[in-house]
């Protein structure tokens, strides 16, 4: 039986590639230029699956496309809001993604980008590497403590869960959680975690406030000039879920009136475009989407995929399917 054609949009490990092309028919990019909506539908059109990530947006419109040979989207990464899931499920197609994968080093880079922004080591980097520095005395860029202090976990799913260990158990910290899914008494006393009542509460109570819901329609803007207003003066906001999540025009507000004390981001409202105005801010730490960027996870997303594909085309439900 012939192997299932399969389109990848993005340059994948090697390790991974190479097993794309034992198991299927695979077309792989080499230029790992995002492909746009026009290559996004002849895709969809001449491929039997076509497997995108991140940066390729397929939308309705492209889901349109007349006509459709793929029966199956096998996308690489965890958040799939970049494909609009109701419209592939209305055109029969499946789709799938990665979780479980990343969830270590997304909570990693978490952690990094709190302990980053906290300490200013960003910030005392750029300084030494400017030949900036003089040499050591009590007053030199004096950070914020971490140990012993608040978290708020804003969307407590398996990342956020993964960030609530590593607060609770690495760092003493007291964990508060906001989601709509509330933990078991068990899961509460393992991750140190605390419901809030609404997010209100969390905001106002919290050193560090982590995002790691999901981008929907329902979260788009969740942190916005009247949500940052509550939080702390002293507080720090820490993104690694998705740019939308965060009004960034009122973010740089909140960051410039000193309504909030810093940030730290790895996710933007318009990747690979930044707010200009962040990145003159020294309190603020910036990443490039960087969460599951290690060898190790890399590779096991793209394993997952294949996994994922080749189960479909064995007749199996894919176990990461979403629509
Ligand atoms: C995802 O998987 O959704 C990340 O943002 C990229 O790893």
């Amino acid at each position: 039986m012939a192997k299932p054609n399969v389109l990848v949009t993005r340059r994948w490990p090697a390790e991974v590639e190479a097993r794309l092309t034992e198991v299927f028919d695979a077309t792989l990019s080499r230029d790992d230029v995002p492909l746009g909506a026009e290559g996004l539908k002849a895709a969809l059109g001449a491929y039997d699956a076509v497997m995108p990530t991140v940066t390729d947006r397929v939308n309705a419109d492209v889901l349109a496309v007349e006509p459709l040979r793929a029966r199956v989207i096998g996308s690489y990464g965890v958040g799939f809001n970049h494909i609009d899931v109701a419209a592939a499920k209305q055109r029969g197609i499946v789709v799938t993604n990665t979780p479980d994968v990343l969830t270590d080093c997304t909570a990693d880079l978490a952690m990094t980008l709190l302990l980053m922004a906290a300490r200013r080591a960003g910030e005392g980097e750029r300084h030494l590497r400017a030949d900036a520095w003089t040499g050591w005395r009590p007053t030199h860029m004096v950070g914020t403590k971490v140990t012993g202090k608040t978290l708020g976990v804003v969307g407590m799913g398996r990342i956020g869960r993964a960030v609530a260990r590593r607060a609770h158990h690495g760092f003493d910290m007291a964990v508060l959680y906001h989601d709509a899914v509330r933990l078991t008494s068990e899961q509460e006393l393992e991750h140190g975690a605390r419901a809030c009542a609404n997010l209100e509460e969390l905001l106002g109570a919290a050193d560090f406030v982590s995002l790691h819901c999901p981008a929907t329609p329902e979260t788009r803007h969740l942190m916005n000039a009247s949500r940052l207003s509550r939080m702390r003066k002293d507080a720090i906001l820490i993104n690694t879920a998705r740019g939308d999540v965060v009004d960034e025009a009122a973010l740089v507000e909140a960051l410039r009136s000193g309504a909030i004390a810093g940030a730290g981001l790895d996710v933007y409202e318009a990747e690979p475009k930044v707010t200009d105005a962040l990145k003159t801010m020294e309190n603020v730490v910036l990443l490039p989407h960087l969460g599951s960027a290690t060898r190790e996870t890399r590779v096991a997303m793209g394993l997952r995929v294949i996994e994922n594909v080749q189960a479909f085309f064995d007749g199996r439900t894919p176990r990461d399917r979403v629509a």
